[in-house]
C-alpha cells in the first residue's frame, strides 16, 4: 500500500506490512556487506525514513548505488522495527524505482550538509528540499490552520477583501501601483504622455498596504470577522523584520473597544501556539536544538502567562528611568524603535505586552481619538525577541472626529467616502488587529529572518523567482 513517511515512521500500515513509499533521496550510504541504506523523505514529517536496500535487487548495480541526494525514488518493501538508532521503522526495500535522476550531481546545490541561509536564499526553489525548510513550512502551515480554526470556533466569518485597491487603508503612502502592460490603449496627455492615474482600465489602483478598511465594512454587518492574506508595502526597508509582500490575519469586532481587542489577540496567540506544540513536536525539537534554545519556552510562557498591558506614556518613563542608552533618543512622541519594543518586552516586562494609546501624530487616521486629545486607542504587542508583532486599535466610529482627523493629516477625503458611510450608517464602536504573519513565524521558529520563514521573499532588489 501507499504511504506518506510519516505514517510509515508511526508503524500505521502494521509491522511486517508491505508498503510503498515515494519521495526524495536525502543521503545514500553503502555498506561493505552488500547494503545500502537509502534516506527518503517526502515533506510529511521531519525525519526522512531509512530504507534498506540488498545488493541481489534488479537494479542494484545498474541504478541503486547511483543515487544521489534530490533523486526522486519510489520504494517498496517490508516495513520492519529498525535497529538503527533514532529512528522507529524501516523498510526493507524489495524494489526501487528510479521517478527522476538528479542531473550532474556533482553541481546539485542541495548536498546533504548545513548551508548558510544566505545560499538557501539564492536558491529559494530548492530549499524546501532542507530540512529547515521543510520544518518551516509545515509550522508555518500549522499556525495558519490554527488561525482559521480559532476563528472559525468562535463565531467569526473569514472575508476575502481585495489585494487590488483604490484607497490607502494605513495613509502612510506606502502603496504599489497597479499598471497594466498593455499601455497603448490608456489615455494620453498632449504631449503624448501616459495618464498613469488612468491605469487601472481607466482609474487608479494599488496594492492593498492591510484589508482593514473592506473588513471593517463587513464587521459593521456580520459583527465578527477576519481577512488572511497578502499584503504589499513600498517600504525600502532592508530589516530582518521587513518584507515588500507579506501576509497579514486581520480580525474585526462590532460592540468592542480597545480592551476586547487586546483579549482577543491574547487569546488568537495562546490557541495557535498550543496547537503548534501539539502537532509539530518534532519540527519545533529540531528548532529549539539547531535554531534557537528558547523557542519553545517562549510559546509556553505566551500559552501560561497573561500579557503584560502598559500605557504608551508609562513605557515611554520606564525607558526613560532604565538608564539604557538607546540609539533613538527617548522622549513623549516618539515612534518606538525596534531597540525600545525589545527592551520593554524582553528585558523590563519579559513576556509579551500590550502597549496602549500611542501619541495621535504617529498612528493612522482611523484609530479612536482618547478623550485627552492627545493619544489615540492604537495598541501593539511586543513581544520579546522580535518587537512589534501585532498593531491594532479602537476605530473611530464618530463621523465628524473621523472627518476632522483625515483633514488633519491631508488625506484625500474622496477616497474614503464608503468609509466614512459607515460611520453615517448604524455605525457602533468596533476594534480590530493586524498580526504579521511571517513574522510571527518567526517568532515561532526562532528563525530570525523574515526572509527564511515565506517561501519566495519579496524585498527590495530581489524578485528573481
Ligand atoms: O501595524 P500595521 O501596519 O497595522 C495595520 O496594517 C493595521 N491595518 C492592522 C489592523 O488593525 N487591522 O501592521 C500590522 C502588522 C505589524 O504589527 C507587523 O507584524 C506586520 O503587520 N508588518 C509587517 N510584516 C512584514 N513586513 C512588513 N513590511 C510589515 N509591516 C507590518
Ligand atoms: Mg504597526
Amino acid at each position: 500500500m501507499l504511504v506518506t513517511i510519516v505514517d510509515a515512521l508511526a508503524g500505521k500500515p502494521g509491522i511486517g506490512e508491505e508498503v510503498t513509499v515515494q519521495g526524495w533521496v536525502r543521503t545514500r550510504r553503502d555498506s561493505k556487506a552488500g547494503l545500502s541504506f537509502i534516506n527518503v523523505h517526502d515533506g510529511s514529517c521531519f525525519n526522512p525514513i531509512q530504507a534498506v536496500v540488498d545488493n541481489n535487487i534488479e537494479n542494484y548495480n545498474s541504478e541503486v548505488i547511483k543515487l544521489t541526494a534530490g533523486c526522486a525514488v519510489k520504494i517498496t518493501g517490508k516495513l520492519v522495527e529498525s535497529q538503527g538508532k533514532g529512528q522507529s521503522y524501516e523498510i526493507q526495500a524489495t524494489q526501487v524505482e528510479v521517478v527522476g535522476w538528479v542531473e550532474d550531481p556533482d553541481t546539485y546545490p542541495m548536498q546533504p550538509k548545513r548551508h548558510s541561509m544566505e545560499f538557501l536564499r539564492d536558491n529559494a526553489h530548492l530549499r524546501p528540499r532542507t530540512n529547515i525548510t521543510g520544518a518551516v513550512t509545515r509550522v508555518r502551515n500549522s499556525i495558519a490552520q490554527a488561525i482559521h480554526r480559532f476563528f472559525h470556533e468562535n463565531g467569526f466569518n473569514w472575508i476575502h477583501t481585495p489585494i487590488i485597491t483604490a484607497s490607502d487603508a494605513e495613509g502612510a503612502g506606502e502603496m504599489f501601483r497597479v499598471s497594466t502592460l498593455d499601455q497603448m490603449n490608456l489615455p494620453k496627455d498632449d504631449k503624448g504622455n501616459i495618464d498613469y492615474s488612468k491605469d487601472f482600465f481607466g482609474s487608479e489602483a494599488f496594492l492593498t498596504v492591510s484589508g482593514q478598511l473592506n473588513v471593517e465594512a463587513y464587521a459593521m454587518a456580520m459583527s465578527k470577522v477576519y481577512t488572511f492574506g497578502p499584503t504589499f508595502r513600498a517600504e525600502n526597508s532592508n530589516t530582518s523584520r521587513h518584507l515588500a509582500e507579506f501576509w497579514m490575519v486581520e480580525p474585526e469586532i462590532a460592540f468592542a473597544d480597545l480592551h476586547d481587542n487586546a483579549d482577543l489577540a491574547e487569546e488568537m496567540m495562546r490557541y495557535v501556539f498550543e496547537a503548534v506544540l501539539n502537532e509539530r513536536e518534532d519540527d519545533m525539537a529540531f528548532f529549539q536544538q539547531r535554531v534557537d534554545g528558547e523557542c519553545i519556552n517562549r510559546l509556553r510562557n505566551v500559552i501560561d502567562n497573561k500579557f503584560e498591558r502598559l500605557d504608551y506614556t508609562d513605557v515611554i518613563d520606564i525607558l526613560k528611568k532604565s538608564g539604557k542608552k538607546f540609539e533613538f533618543p527617548v522622549e513623549w512622541g516618539i515612534d518606538l524603535q525596534s531597540e525600545h519594543e525589545r527592551f520593554i518586552a524582553e528585558e523590563h516586562v519579559g513576556r509579551p505586552t500590550v502597549v496602549m494609546n500611542y501619541p495621535k501624530d504617529i498612528k493612522a487616521f482611523y484609530m479612536r481619538l482618547n478623550d485627552d486629545e492627545k493619544t489615540v486607542a492604537a495598541m501593539d504587542v511586543l513581544a520579546p525577541g522580535i518587537g512589534e508583532i501585532i498593531g491594532g486599535a479602537q476605530r473611530e466610529e464618530r463621523l465628524d472626529v473621523l472627518d476632522k482627523r483625515i483633514a488633519e493629516m491631508g488625506l484625500p477625503a474622496e477616497h474614503y467616502w464608503w468609509y466614512r458611510d459607515l460611520r453615517r450608517y448604524g455605525t457602533v464602536p468596533h476594534a480590530g488587529f493586524g498580526l504579521g504573519f511571517d513574522r510571527c513565524v518567526s517568532y515561532v521558529t526562532g528563525v530570525a529572518n523574515i526572509r527564511d520563514v515565506i517561501p519566495f521573499p519579496r524585498v527590495p532588489n530581489n524578485v528573481k523567482f
